[in-house]
């Protein structure tokens, strides 16, 4: 059956949603970045289902979703890292990755059994009205099928048409487009664990030089395996020309292409319509889909990087 698919505004619809959630039942959502798949992040039969929905291996953690700060350090460690970015990112597109609080019943399964857990409040006001009736974590990782494309309309919620999920609380497009940015504040020296909207300066404006991930990440952030986000097609990055049989993905008009992902070269635009563009790009007679460069600045570190692991 199909889920339904409700305005997130609506707060009838948001007070049916929290009641799921707080019975054990999972409910999609939209949030700045991406749509979530949200479940009880103390539920351990909530977090499972999230799980067996995603196909998701075990090993990779979810993010708990909070309304507000103090929540959020009621269930992770603050440390002095911890609170500067707390106080100029949050709400917003961060995930800060922090030691669990002793005592708190986060569920095993949210941290795959790791003594850390990774937090975010998302930005839209919505989403944090929701967050805030049901009054628990919610886990939430991109309400999408493990490895696939990044859900960024109800409409790419609806096409995974995972069995038995309810409802999907609708806020239109994404304005973010891409997944937080995942920082490692547990530690002595931050760690950037997943480049987003948040960059790498604006992160070290705050707290001073930060570590960056290598190719072993995997082990540190079991979500960041090469391979992920893979459309169907293949893609060939880079491209600055359209080979026979490919269809096109441009930036800035350097391929004179319709598809673009920001005509004008803004890269918060293209991040934005990322996943939404290769989700069209995307169907089964297309091969290869080929992408124009894009600048490995700002934002464009974070669409460069769901890109190269799209074409992984
Ligand atoms: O924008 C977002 O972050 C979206 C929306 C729905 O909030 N959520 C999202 O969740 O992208 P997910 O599960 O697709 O990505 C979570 C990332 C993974 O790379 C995971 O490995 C990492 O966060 N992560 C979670 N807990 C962690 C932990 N304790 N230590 C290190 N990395 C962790
Ligand atoms: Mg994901």
């Amino acid at each position: 059956m199909n889920a339904r698919v409700y305005s997130i505004k609506d707060p009838i619809a948001r007070a049916e949603a929290g009641r799921v959630i707080l019975s054990g039942g999972l409910v999609a959502f939209a949030t700045e970045t991406v749509y979530g798949l949200g479940g009880d992040a103390t539920n351990e039969t909530a977090v499972a289902k999230i799980f067996a929905y995603k196909a998701r291996p075990l090993y990779n953690p979810l993010i708990s979703h909070v309304h507000d700060v103090r929540s959020a350090f009621a269930i992770g460690q603050a440390t002095s890292a911890a609170l500067a970015m707390a106080d100029v990112f949050w709400p917003g597109p961060l995930t800060l990755v922090m030691k669990l609080m002793d005592g708190f019943p986060l569920a095993c399964l949210t941290s795959a059994n790791m003594s850390t857990v990774a937090i975010r409040i998302p930005g839209d006001p919505t989403t944090r009205a929701l967050l805030s009736e049901i009054g628990r974590p919610v886990a939430a990782p991109s309400a999408n099928r493990s490895g696939r494309l990044s859900p960024t309309t109800a409409d790419h919620v609806v096409a995974e048409d995972f069995d038995g999920l309810k409802i999907i609380l609708d806020g239109g497009c994404c304005a973010i487009g891409v997944e937080s940015t995942v920082l490692d504040v547990s530690g002595a020296i931050p760690r950037l664990l997943r480049p987003g909207a948040i960059t790498q300066e604006q992160i070290e404006a705050v707290v001073g030089p930060i570590e960056l991930t290598n190719n072993n990440v995997g082990l540190l952030s079991p979500g960041m395996l090469a391979s992920h986000y893979a459309p169907i097609a293949s893609l060939r990055l880079n491209a600055t020309e359209l080979w026979d049989g490919e269809v096109g993905l441009d930036f800035a008009g350097q391929l004179g292409l319709a598809v673009d992902l920001s005509a004008l070269g803004d890269l918060l635009e293209a991040a934005s319509n990322l996943f939404a563009y290769l989700h069209a790009l995307d169907s089964p007679g297309i091969k290869t889909i080929a992408v124009a460069p894009i600048p490995r600045t700002g934002v464009g570190i974070a669409i460069n990087d769901r890109l190269q692991r799209a074409a992984a």
